[in-house]
């Protein structure tokens, strides 16, 4: 059976009458660390949704203003702001999708593995109040260390008994946004039309686009591959060199976070043809990584399937790659575990 190699339809434009019919009511969609860098365009795109009834942001600053704000846009998303641990059953309560970009972003010289100290306590406190309050939701984690901090949430959910593999996810979907701009560019393609999966991780590395096996079939010189995988797996830290100490990539990051989401949605709603790259706990992919990002399709229950025969026929440079990226990753899924286990 063939399999269709992307996210059959791009982010719908707004008024563009998809041809997906919200299930009755739409979806609920929540949102964690709303009114930050990253979560205020997300909240925005989100909100003009078709596929969402209820928007729910979350912050622990400024979320009242973000929340009047966004709900005097004449979309059918309701928006309802949530403040302060005590309201986090509120906000969760009835979940479909709940989405994390809570944590702090980097400065210049800092690596993303330089947040785990902030950031892991962030996504602990949040990933166990999903838990309790929205245990059968999609979750989909931004905040960085993603390498790590998806780790981080399977285990709580584990120790919590609530664990569904298929439904955590680590966003990694801006290393492909990045992937088909950059090889559109560089090729003269029209944009549109490019689709480069990126496997690996989320972290210098460990990101690994896989230009053989990009759409449409295009050839690269040795230096254009080396170029270019070089250019992506750096373009995080080319937006952290840019801001100069005002943060990461956060308009990027929202369109990256709502085309995530979008899909999600489309795979809960029963399109049956929606495949998306994201970091997920499975060793389809990889045997001996238990946290890997491949291509998935995404589903009713979200993955139905990695899609792990991408990663047969890989180029030289890129099973290199592969095989060089394995101890970097497995150091990161492994701090990430200990760092769970560790925990009262
Ligand atoms: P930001 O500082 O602008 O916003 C973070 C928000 O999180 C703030 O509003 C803050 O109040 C909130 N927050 C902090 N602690 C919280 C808690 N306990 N509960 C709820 N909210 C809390 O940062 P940003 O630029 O939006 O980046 C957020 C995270 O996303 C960073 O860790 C960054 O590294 C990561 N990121 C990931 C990707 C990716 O591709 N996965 C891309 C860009 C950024
Ligand atoms: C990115 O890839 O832009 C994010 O992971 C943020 C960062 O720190 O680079």
């Amino acid at each position: 059976q063939a399999v269709k190699l992307r996210s059959r339809r791009p982010w719908p434009r707004a008024g563009a009458g998809s041809r997906i019919v919200a299930r009755a009511g739409g979806y609920k969609v929540a949102i964690l660390g709303a009114a930050g860098g990253i979560g205020q365009p997300l909240s925005l795109l989100i909100k003009m949704s078709p596929l969402v009834s209820a928007l729910h942001l979350y912050d622990i600053v400024d979320v009242e203003g973000v929340t009047a704000d966004l709900g005097h846009c004449n979309t059918p998303a309701k928006v309802v702001g949530f403040t302060g641990q005590e309201d986090l059953a509120g906000c969760l309560a009835g979940a479909d999708v709940v989405v994390i970009p809570a944590g702090v972003p980097r400065k210049p010289g800092m690596t993303r593995d330089d947040l785990f100290s902030i950031n892991a306590g962030i996504v602990k406190e949040l990933v166990e109040a999903v838990a309790d309050h929205a245990p059968g939701s999609l979750i989909h984690i931004i905040s960085n260390p993603v390498n790590s901090t998806v780790p981080i949430a399977a285990e709580l959910l584990k120790q919590k008994g609530v664990y569904d593999p298929r439904k955590l996810f680590g966003v990694t979907t801006l290393d492909v946004v990045r992937a088909n701009t950059f090889v559109a560019e560089k090729k003269n393609l029209p944009l549109a039309d490019v689709d480069v999966p990126v496997v690996g991780g989320h972290a210098g590395a460990t990101i690994l686009p896989l230009l053989s096996k990009a759409r449409p079939k295009t050839s690269f010189t040795d230096e254009e591959v080396e170029e270019l995988t070089a250019r992506i797996q750096n373009a995080g830290t080319e937006v952290v060199e840019a801001k100069a100490g005002g943060g990461s990539a956060t308009l990027s990051m929202a369109y990256a976070a709502a085309r995530f989401i979008e899909a999600s949605l489309r795979g809960l709603d029963g399109d049956g043809d929606v495949y998306e790259c994201s970091y997920v706990p499975s060793q389809a992919a990889v045997p001996e990584l238990p946290f890997f990002a491949s291509r998935v399709k995404l589903g009713r229950d979200g993955v139905e399937e990695v899609v792990a025969a991408e990663l047969r026929g890989l180029t030289h440079f890129e099973a290199r790659a592969l095989e060089a990226l394995k101890p970097q990753l497995k150091a990161s899924i492994d701090k990430g575990v200990a760092y769970a286990q560790q925990q009262p």
